[in-house]
């Protein structure tokens, strides 16, 4: 029997156009080889499981194929073959972690100099170079400066920001994006149709969310799957592997906060714990389908619903107070983002349940935003306390420009309708110089913010206004805070003990 090989290996693209979701890096790279623009150094930076590696190979062989087309390596030819088996000495690939020293950077310096054997340019792919010692990165450095003919270097890193600004200068640098999740899904799709495995379209969906923009990660995900020996892959196969919740408990969770049954809330979160599920999953899932549900409110649009599988359930819950789902998203993501470092998720999810219900029903007053309620006793003492800095002291708004209605309008038109569902609504004080967005929660600051969202948003400003304006966000609040004693109580009265200093 032949040896099992994993299947993020043996679906390794073998061609630029079999890279998903990275187009304007291979496009600019195909352009180099088919015009001869081809450089001395490369670092190609991004997320783990992105493709950095598989591009960086895909490159070695298309420099060097003597029949490449389209700037693409034909694998065919005996170059390619021999690159491809790894029988051609020309091509290195050196992992920085296992050797970091100078001594290996030194014996690339002496053997860069020799011209290559068979391919036309001699390529080194340096992998984890984030890795390099300070003397290796000097040596490296060294080469980089004067570059031997007829040799490249390609350096990749999922830490960009630890190499030396004195290398960064020499390479053209390329950004590997976090794969999306429809192309995940349809990279995963394409591998059970090769292997003839049976799936549901929403099986696919939970393993992309779990790989988190990381196609190997979910590659290997569906890899065991499939070992764990199922006929068909279902929804629920991949919630029971991978120790998630179905999304009938995730629904009936949101239902419980939206209408302050603590009770049932809390009784949910220790069956959630109790069955040994993923804690932090769970918040996400309990975001993301609010999110679902205020996304449907305003555009009424089933195609933009992540959990397709829930719509009825989604549509049940459209009257749902808006404000409310705005809080339990913003209170929620900032609280899976401070789980990460906790022993006791599920205690963290407890007190925050409880301090969210309080608040949605006590408008009048809120508390600290997102201060993680329990973190005092219970987390570790490490854990980086929130800054609510946005929320004391606030610009009033102004009212709502013209312009901005039209930037809003221009993203419902050009069908950024993601970015527009958080705009919409929102105040902007449009001046010569810039944009001030005044939210009303920091979920709506944090989604703008995002790199690619931000450059969305300006690109739109820049064909309304006519000028590449800057944005700044601002989140809106006369509210007074609550005093820690209250918070407490509130604690207390659930039964929670906490000491709150
Ligand atoms: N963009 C992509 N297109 C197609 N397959 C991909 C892509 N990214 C990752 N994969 C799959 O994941 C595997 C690993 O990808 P690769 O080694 O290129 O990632 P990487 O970015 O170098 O990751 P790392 O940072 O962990 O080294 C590939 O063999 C392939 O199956
Ligand atoms: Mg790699
Ligand atoms: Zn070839």
């Amino acid at each position: 029997m032949a040896p099992y090989v994993a299947l993020y290996r043996k679906f390794r693209p073998l061609i630029f156009n079999d890279v998903v979701g990275q187009e304007q890096i291979t496009k600019i790279l195909k352009h180099q080889i088919q015009n001869n623009q081809i450089g001395h150094a490369y670092l190609f930076c991004g997320g783990r499981g992105t493709g950095k590696t598989s591009t960086a190979k895909i490159f070695s062989r298309a420099v060097n194929c003597l029949s490449p087309v389209d700037g693409e390596p034909c694998n065919e030819c005996s170059v390619c073959k021999g690159i491809l088996s790894s029988s051609v000495t020309d091509i290195m690939e050196i992992d920085a972690a296992s050797n970091n020293g100078v001594d290996n950077i030194r014996s690339i310096k002496e053997n860069v100099i020799y011209a290559p054997t068979v391919a036309k340019y001699k390529v080194y792919i340096i992998d984890e170079v984030h890795m390099l010692s300070g003397s290796a990165f000097n040596a490296l450095l060294k080469t980089l400066e004067e570059p031997p003919e007829n040799v490249i270097f390609i350096l990749a890193t999922t830490e960009p920001h630890k190499i030396p600004i004195t290398i960064l200068s020499r390479c053209q640098r390329f950004e590997f994006k976090r794969i999306s999740k429809p192309n995940i899904v349809k990279r995963l799709s394409f591998i059970c149709g090769e292997n003839q495995i049976a799936f549901q379209e929403n099986a696919l969906s939970v393993i992309a969310q779990a790989a988190d923009g990381a196609l190997r990660d979910a590659i290997s995900l569906l890899d065991k799957i499939i070992s764990s020996g199922v006929t068909e892959i279902t929804e629920h196969s991949v919630r029971t592997l991978l120790g998630i919740e179905e999304s009938s408990t995730t629904s009936a969770m949101l239902q419980a906060i939206l209408s302050s049954r603590l009770s049932d809330a809390l009784s949910i979160i220790s069956s959630v714990t109790d069955s040994g599920k993923d804690i932090k999953y769970f918040i996400w899932e309990i975001v993301n389908f609010a999110r679902d549900v205020l996304i449907y409110q305003v555009t009424k649009d089933d195609s933009l619903i992540n959990n397709y599988a829930s719509l009825e359930a989604i549509q049940q819950m459209q009257n749902a107070d808006s404000k409310k789902l705005e809080r339990i998203i913003s209170d929620l993501s900032e609280l899976e983002n401070q789980i990460k470092a906790s022993s006791f998720p599920n205690i963290l999810l407890e007190s925050s349940v409880i301090r969210l219900m309080a608040d949605l029903n006590a408008p009048v007053k809120t508390y600290p935003q997102a201060a993680p309620v329990a973190s005092a006793p219970i987390s570790q003492p490490s854990q980086p306390t929130p800054v609510p800095a946005e929320r004391k002291a606030p610009p009033p708004p102004p009212p709502s420009s013209e312009s901005w209605k039209e930037v809003i309008q221009h993203l419902k038109t050009t069908g950024k309708m993601s970015l527009y569902a958080t705009l919409a609504g929102t105040t902007a004080n449009v001046t010569d110089t810039g944009v001030t967005i005044y939210f009303k929660q920091a979920f709506g600051k944090n989604m703008i913010e995002r790199s690619e969202n931000m450059k969305t948003l300006r690109e739109s400003i820049l064909s309304i206004c006519g000028k590449d304006l800057t944005v700044k966000c601002v989140v809106e609040s006369t509210e007074e805070k609550s005093s820690l004693d209250e918070l407490e109580n509130t604690l207390l009265n659930s039964g929670i003990h906490v000491n709150i200093d």
